[in-house]
C-alpha cells in the first residue's frame, strides 16, 4: 500500500473526507488526517469529540482484495496495528472486541470502518481516533471515566500536557511526553501497512487472528455480555471465528456467534458459566 498523507487544519469528519476522495477515485493509501474535526463519528450515530491537537483523527482508503466474508477481519487488523503503534509509545493496551482500545478498562482509542462501493470497486474506509491528551468524552454514555488518553497513560504533568490534566508526574516506558501527531500517525501507517499486508498473505486471515489473540484478554476466558437486537447474551468468550465473529459460551453451555455489537465486560463471576 501506498500511504500518501492529505492533511488538513478543520475538517467536518476524516472519515467523511475518505468517503468523499474514495467516490472520486482515490487509491488505496489515502489517508486523512485532521488537527481537528467539527462533526467527528463514533459507531452508533455517536459524536466523536474532536478537540483541536487533542487525538489523532486518521482515516486511511483500502481496497481489499480478501474475500468478502474476511472483510470485517479489517476492524480487526487495524485494532492490532493501533496496538503495536501505542506499544511503541510505552503503552501496553487492550483490544477489546471489536473496535476499541483500552487501557486499564478505560478507551483510549476507538475504530470505525465504512464501507463504500465506487467506480473503482468496493471501498473500507478505516477511521482511528487516539486520544493523546483529551480523553474522548463521547465515548463515556455512563458518564464515568471511561476514557484515558496516551499522556494520561504516561502521566505527563499538566502543562507539558497542554494544561489537559492534572496527575502526578512520573515517568513511564522511558518517555515524558506524548507523541506528536505526526509521530503517531507515521509509526500507525508502518503498522497498518504491514498487517495489512499480512492479511493479503496466504493464510492472511488465521494470521491477523492469532495476532489479536496474542493482544486481547477478550479472545478467551473473559466474562461478558452483548446486547443484539434487544437479547442480552452473557457468558464467557470463547476464541474468534474465522470471519473474526465473537464466540460466547453460555451457561447452559451453547454458543453463541456475534457478528456485531458492543461487548460489555462483566465482573469476574458475574456471567453464569458450567
Ligand atoms: C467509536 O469508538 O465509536 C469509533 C470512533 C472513531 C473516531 C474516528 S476519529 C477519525 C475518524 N473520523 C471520524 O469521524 N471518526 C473516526
Amino acid at each position: 500500500m501506498n500511504i500518501n498523507i492529505l492533511t488538513f487544519d478543520t475538517i467536518d469528519s476524516t472519515n467523511t473526507e475518505a468517503l468523499k476522495q474514495a467516490r472520486l477515485g482515490a487509491g488505496e493509501g489515502l489517508c486523512i488526517v485532521a488537527r481537528q474535526q467539527t462533526a467527528g463519528r463514533g459507531r452508533h450515530g455517536r459524536t466523536w469529540v474532536s478537540e483541536p491537537d487533542a487525538g489523532l483523527y486518521f482515516s486511511v482508503v483500502l481496497r481489499p482484495k480478501v474475500e468478502t466474508q474476511f472483510l470485517p477481519l479489517i476492524t480487526l487488523m487495524t485494532g492490532v496495528a493501533v496496538h503495536d503503534t501505542l506499544q511503541e509509545f510505552g503503552i501496553d493496551a487492550d483490544i477489546k472486541w471489536v473496535n476499541d482500545l483500552h487501557v486499564d478498562g478505560r478507551k483510549i482509542c476507538g475504530i470505525l470502518a465504512e464501507t463504500t462501493e465506487t467506480p473503482k470497486g468496493l471501498a473500507v474506509i478505516v477511521g482511528i481516533g487516539i486520544n493523546i491528551t483529551g480523553g474522548n468524552a463521547s465515548v463515556n454514555e455512563r458518564g464515568d471515566r471511561a476514557a484515558t488518553s496516551i499522556a494520561e497513560q504516561l502521566s505527563v504533568p499538566a502543562e507539558a500536557a497542554g494544561g489537559a490534566l492534572s496527575v502526578p508526574p512520573a515517568v513511564a516506558g522511558g518517555l515524558t511526553k506524548p507523541p506528536s501527531t505526526s509521530e503517531l500517525a507515521e509509526s500507525l501507517t508502518k503498522y497498518l501497512t504491514y498487517f495489512y499486508d499480512i492479511l493479503h498473505s496466504d493464510d492472511g486471515p488465521a494470521t491477523i487472528i492469532d495476532e489479536w489473540r496474542k493482544r486481547s484478554t477478550y479472545f478467551s476466558g473473559k466474562p461478558v455480555r452483548v446486547v443484539v437486537d434487544k437479547d442480552i447474551i452473557e457468558g464467557i468468550t470463547d476464541g474468534l471465528e474465522p470471519n473474526g465473529a465473537l464466540r460466547i459460551k453460555r451457561a447452559d453451555g451453547s454458543v453463541s456467534i456475534i457478528q456485531a455489537g458492543d461487548v460489555e465486560r462483566l465482573r469476574a463471576g458475574a456471567a453464569r458459566h458450567p
